[in-house]
Parts: C-alpha cells; structure tokens; sequence
C-alpha cells in the first residue's frame, strides 16, 4: 500500500524530469500520455475542474444487433447458431460469487496494484526491454505449465485452454485467421514466466486506468485499496481522457492482451479484428456489462461486436476435454506460418 501510494506520487516525475524521450518510444502510449500531460496543463478545462459538468451531449448508442436479456438483466449470449456451442449452459460460467479462494484472492491483489503509475512503467518496461525470441508453438507449450488464478472456468493449463478456444472456432467454419486468434490469444500469458511481478499484472479481466473504475468490473469492492480510487483526476468519471475519445486512447490494465497485442501488431499480418479479439478479449466489463460507453467511438461499435464474437468461444469452449497435441499440431503450424511471416517471434 505504502509503496504503491509512492508509486503514485512519482507518477508526473516520469514525464517532466526529461524522460519524455523514454516515452517516445511508445507509439500508440504517447497519444493517452500527452492527454496525461495535459490534464495537469489545462488547469481551466471543464472536464479537469468538473467531472460533473456536461461538456457535450451524451452520444446515443448507435443501434446494434437485436439483443435480448435474461431475468437478471444479464445480456442473453447467442450460442444457438453455433454447433459446438449451442448446448452450454451459459449460466454455469463466470460464477464469481461461488468461486475458490485463489480467484478472489487474486482480484484484490490485483484491483490494489493495478495503478496508472504501474501502467505506465510496465509499457516503458515492455518496449525498452528485450525478453525472448522463439517460434509460436515453443511458447504455447511454455504456457502448459500455467494455471490462471483468475480463472473460475477451468483448472486445465493454458495450452489447453488455447486449443479448445482454436478447435471450436474452426469446428464453426470460422476464418483461418480467427482460429489462429483462437490458439494465441493467450500466449501473452508467458509474460508471467518473464517480467511479471505475480500473476496480477498478467491475467484477469481488465479495465482501463487513469479514470474512475467501472462499479461493473468485477470484484470492485477491492478497489477501494489502489491509490488511485481517491485521486483527484483518475477517480473521476472521464479522468485523463476526453468524452468519446475511441477505446484506442484508453490505457488498459497492463496484462496479457495489450502485450500480446503489441506482438501481434508489429510481427502478424493479423487484421484490425484480429487485433482487437486480441487486445479487448479480457474487457469484460466493456464487452459483457455495457460499461465505458462514454468513451467509446464510433468505430468502437464494430470492435464490440467483433469481440463479443470471439467471447463466446473463448468463454464456453472451456470444459475437461483434452486434445492430443501431436494430431493436431500439423494443421496449426502451418496456421501460424500463414500469419507470422518470421519462425522466430520476439516476445
Ligand atoms: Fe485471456
Ligand atoms: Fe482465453
């Protein structure tokens, strides 16, 4: 606690005491930066001064597929049009309030140490640091000794999660390129055997920082230890970032989608939906509980759908089912050559 409130203060010191050249190397980071930097500039602005202040008409949702509910209000997730899915109890997942010690032990320490200052050491630390150069499979078979503590789903490892996702998306006639989303989206996971301090900043659902943490995400409750839950400008509704701003200027919990995104972004041929399947696939409470729709964009709408498409397989595929690694191996190899051009990918 005591450490991570220093943490806190010496956030401003990375960016004024002439280590802007550091973050300048972040590409897409020095966007949310600099809308950092300004919020302690603009001393006069509205949305500084007065969270509460309207600054500009909420935007209207624009209308989406036909959704239905169920009697909790819970979004009613479509699993009848897929082969695979369409008899899973959806129901019987994402059980919070019954889940082991290990989970919620894992979100508080989590939503505790998940602060702005963190996040934006941990980017600096990503792109300044060299890790590990190996092929895809090596490192999938790395994750076989994983076993997420933030998960109530599965007590399997990691690889396996990987290939029920892949299998099913395949099993559904799905693009190619979605079934390879399928098998990495959580090869960012192997973060956990190189620069991570625990399993928190690695795996869970994420949420963005720098502004006020959603009552939807789960587990809130443990918030009220970061030190962010009473700081002035990222307690607030719309904190570092301005109304409607795109989910592309947020700056996430750091973890395994936004690094396995920057991997896949500068060495796939993955496309925009790949990309975002990737990057937004822990977004829970973005994707499944409605939140954050006053910073979304325009476009953001189409990355919703996409990504609750590919929820539905990374979510009800889980279950005991094992595969035989050696079988199926082959189709997935030439998978991944197919979109990684280079057999070596540094992580
Ligand atoms: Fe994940
Ligand atoms: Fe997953």
């Amino acid at each position: 606690m005591d450490n991570d409130n220093k943490k806190t203060k010496e956030a401003p010191k990375i960016i004024h005491e002439n280590e802007g050249h550091i973050l300048e190397l972040i590409d897409e980071d020095v966007q949310s930066v600099n809308a950092f930097r300004s919020q302690f500039k603009e001393e006069s602005s509205p949305v500084v001064r007065n969270n509460e202040v309207k600054i500009e008409k909420e935007k209207e949702e624009p209308t989406t597929k036909k959704e239905t509910f169920n009697e909790n209000g819970k979004r009613k997730i479509d699993l009848q049009h897929s082969k695979v899915l369409k008899d899973v109890d959806e129901t019987q997942f994402r059980q919070y309030q019954k889940a082991k010690y290990r989970v919620r032990n894992f979100y508080k320490e989590q939503h505790e140490k998940q602060t702005m200052a963190y996040n934006l050491q941990a980017r600096i630390n990503f792109k300044t640091k060299k890790r590990a150069s190996m092929p895809i499979w090596t490192a999938l078979c790395k994750l076989s000794k994983l076993i997420d503590d933030s998960d109530p789903d599965t007590e399997l490892s990691q690889i396996d999660h990987a290939i029920q996702t892949a299998e099913a998306i395949r099993a559904d006639g799905k693009p190619r390129w979605m079934q390879l989303v399928g098998l990495i989206h959580d090869l960012g996971k192997i973060l956990y055997f190189f620069d991570s301090e625990g399993q928190w900043d690695v795996v869970g659902d994420t949420f963005p920082v720098g502004c006020e943490f959603s009552k939807d995400i789960i587990f809130h409750e443990f918030f009220k230890n970061n030190p962010d839950f009473n700081h002035p400008i990222y307690s607030s509704k719309y904190g570092i970032y301005e109304p409607h701003c795109g989910l592309k200027a947020l700056m996430l919990s750091w973890g395994h989608d936004e690094y396995m995104y920057y991997i896949a972004k500068g060495q796939s041929t993955f496309n925009d939906q790949a990309l975002a399947m990737i990057r937004y696939h822990s977004f829970y409470p973005w994707h499944r509980e409605d939140a954050y729709r006053h910073l979304m964009c325009d476009d953001d709408y189409r990355i919703l759908e996409v990504v609750r498409d590919f929820n539905k397989y990374d979510l009800y595929s889980k279950s005991d089912l094992r595969y035989d690694l050696a079988e199926i191996k082959p189709y997935y190899l030439e998978l991944i050559e197919e979109f990684f051009p280079n057999e070596l990918v540094d992580f």
